[in-house]
């Protein structure tokens, strides 16, 4: 078995990590791989991509402290950078990526989650960063994001304290879109995909860098990134036949993606 899973149905990915006797820790076999896929995902067809990890108890249980344990500086230091080079691969995907979380998103876990564009969770989800009751930050960009999600005094205490969240205080936090029960959480998933896939795959692109573009920046200047984006839209088969079925008051036909 991999350390990754990974299949596609229709448009959609659904890409697993798999170890399951470590609670789906990120070790950097695992950072490796997922770096690689990731790649490979962003050259593919999909208009969705959805993250979890193996089983029914954790998402990812964080990074391998086992593994860190005994690492040099140096040795720290690739390993932050080969993680956050992962996460932001996966921040920069042109399709959406949604983290079906399924139990524990601790440490790296979270990070990895915070990385996707939308997190939807079991009931059973503990999320967390107990990074600085092992004697390091949180090492993957998980503050800083945890940050403009939920604001920065939030992610502080979270990540000073090491306090745990369960699953309800994630949705009002606005950290997580929805809550399933265990059981029906990967079929959510798939019909928030679904939904996602259905639309024209140019508009939804461009949705998402005008999102990731526009942190941080002057509501001023982030007002008009999307123009060139918007105008690129203009001239494809989805927009003319989409506003033209709009006009003669029908459905469009499915997206082509062109
Ligand atoms: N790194 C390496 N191994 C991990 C791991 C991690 N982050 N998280 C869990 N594991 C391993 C455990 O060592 C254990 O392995 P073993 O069966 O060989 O002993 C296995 O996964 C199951 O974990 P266990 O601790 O026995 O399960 P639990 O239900 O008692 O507790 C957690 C679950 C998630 C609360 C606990 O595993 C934990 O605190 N993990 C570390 C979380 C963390 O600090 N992450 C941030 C790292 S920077």
């Amino acid at each position: 078995m991999g350390l990754l899973l990974y299949e596609e149905i229709g448009h959609v990915g659904i890409l697993t990590v798999n170890r399951p006797e470590a609670l789906n820790a990120l070790n950097s076999a695992v950072i490796d791989e997922l770096s690689a896929k990731i790649d490979a995902i962003a050259l593919s067809k999909i208009r969705c991509l959805i993250v979890t990890g193996s089983g029914e108890r954790s998402f990812v249980a964080g990074a391998d402290i086992s593994e860190m344990k005994d690492m040099t500086r140096e040795e720290a230091e690739n390993f932050s950078a080969a993680g956050n080079a992962a996460m932001e691969k996966i921040e920069r995907l042109p399709m959406p990526v949604i983290a079906a979380v399924n139990g524990f998103a601790l440490g790296g876990g979270l990070e990895l989650a915070l990385a996707c564009d939308i997190i939807i969770s079991s009931e059973n989800a503990v999320f967390g960063l107990p990074e600085v009751g092992l004697g390091i930050p949180p090492g993957y960009g998980g503050v800083q994001r945890l940050a403009r999600i939920i604001g920065i005094a939030k992610a502080k205490e979270l990540a000073f304290t090491t306090d745990r969240i369960k699953a309800p205080e994630a949705l009002a936090l606005g950290l997580v879109s929805a809550v399933y029960p265990i059981e029906e959480l990967m079929d959510a998933a798939m019909r928030m995909a679904e939904k996602i896939s259905a639309n024209s795959p140019m508009g939804v692109w461009a949705a998402k860098v005008v999102a990731n573009s526009s942190v941080g920046m002057p509501l001023t200047k982030a007002a008009g990134l999307e123009t060139p984006l918007f105008g690129e839209c203009f001239g494809t088969t989805d927009q003319k036949q989409a506003m033209t079925a709009f006009v003669e008051k029908r459905k469009p036909e499915p997206f082509a993606g062109k």
